[in-house]
């Protein structure tokens, strides 16, 4: 399989079963017109963040790495009109982008982007001591990802789900003995998880306009419930 059929099965499967949404469209023609990078998740990967925000029933979503609001458009698609994404994004550039994207897509009541340091912004989400999130979506810088997921936990309750992007990265996820930031801190992340009696994971390795990469994805247990991991081998 070569990347043009990977790209031409994306399409299929995206014309056929997603919605036409001009905002989204007009978000990446907008985030590439201000020259931000082309690493949005792909249009299945954002419909499947709102298919399950969805199947959640999801009121209150995180995101960290907000980039053009491609995804946040995608997800605050799926939210009630009371819900609340909140989206963090260290660029302010990217954030004033993506604020015009949203409220371009009428979301702007519903999305809230942040600008700082995600390390930075999460204490003071936790300060205004809101609601757990229902879904949190870690799509940032890679090196940090441990710090994220253990945020995650704090801000979420048992049944939360817990997404991060970008975990198989062309296979590079294997390379243990890398010194890439990124490899490193997406491993460190995958030991965590394997290591945190309070949630049940998997992984979901793609291919499609994005190449190969796909999503790692926590259920939040929270009561240490959980039976010891390695018992699924077949
Ligand atoms: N979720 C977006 C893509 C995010 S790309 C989408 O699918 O549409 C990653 C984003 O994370 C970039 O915009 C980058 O500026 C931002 N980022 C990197 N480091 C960060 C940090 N420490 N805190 C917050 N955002 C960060
Ligand atoms: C990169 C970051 C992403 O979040 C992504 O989905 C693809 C690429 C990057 O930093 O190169
Ligand atoms: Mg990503």
């Amino acid at each position: 399989m070569s990347q043009d059929q990977w790209t031409a099965v994306e399409r299929y499967f995206s014309d056929q079963l997603l919605p036409s949404d001009p905002a989204l469209v007009a978000a990446l023609e907008s985030s590439a017109a201000a020259g931000l990078p082309a690493i949005s998740v792909s249009p299945l990967q954002g419909g499947l963040l709102h298919l399950l925000a969805r199947a959640l029933g999801a009121r209150r979503v995180l995101e960290i790495g907000t980039l053009g609001g491609y995804s946040a458009i995608w997800i605050g698609r799926a939210l009630p009109p009371d819900g609340r994404l909140i989206t963090l994004e260290a660029d302010p550039k990217h954030a004033e982008v993506a604020r015009a994207n949203v409220a371009r897509a009428g979301l702007d009541r519903i999305v809230d982007v942040r600008v700082g340091g995600a390390l930075d912004t999460l204490p003071r989400i936790e300060a205004e001591g809101g609601d757990p999130f229902d879904l949190v979506f870690i799509d940032a810088d890679k090196p940090s990802n441990c710090d994220y997921f253990r945020w995650a936990l704090k801000l979420t309750r048992p049944g939360s789900l817990i997404l991060v992007d970008n975990v198989v990265r062309d296979g590079t996820v294997l390379e243990s003995s890398s010194d890439n930031p990124s490899i490193v801190g997406t491993r460190r992340l995958i030991g965590l998880i394997h290591a945190e009696p309070r949630v049940r994971a998997t992984a979901l390795p793609m291919v499609g306009l994005k190449g190969y990469d796909g999503l790692a994805i926590a259920v939040v247990m929270g009561d240490g419930s959980v039976p010891p991991r390695g018992g699924a081998r077949r």
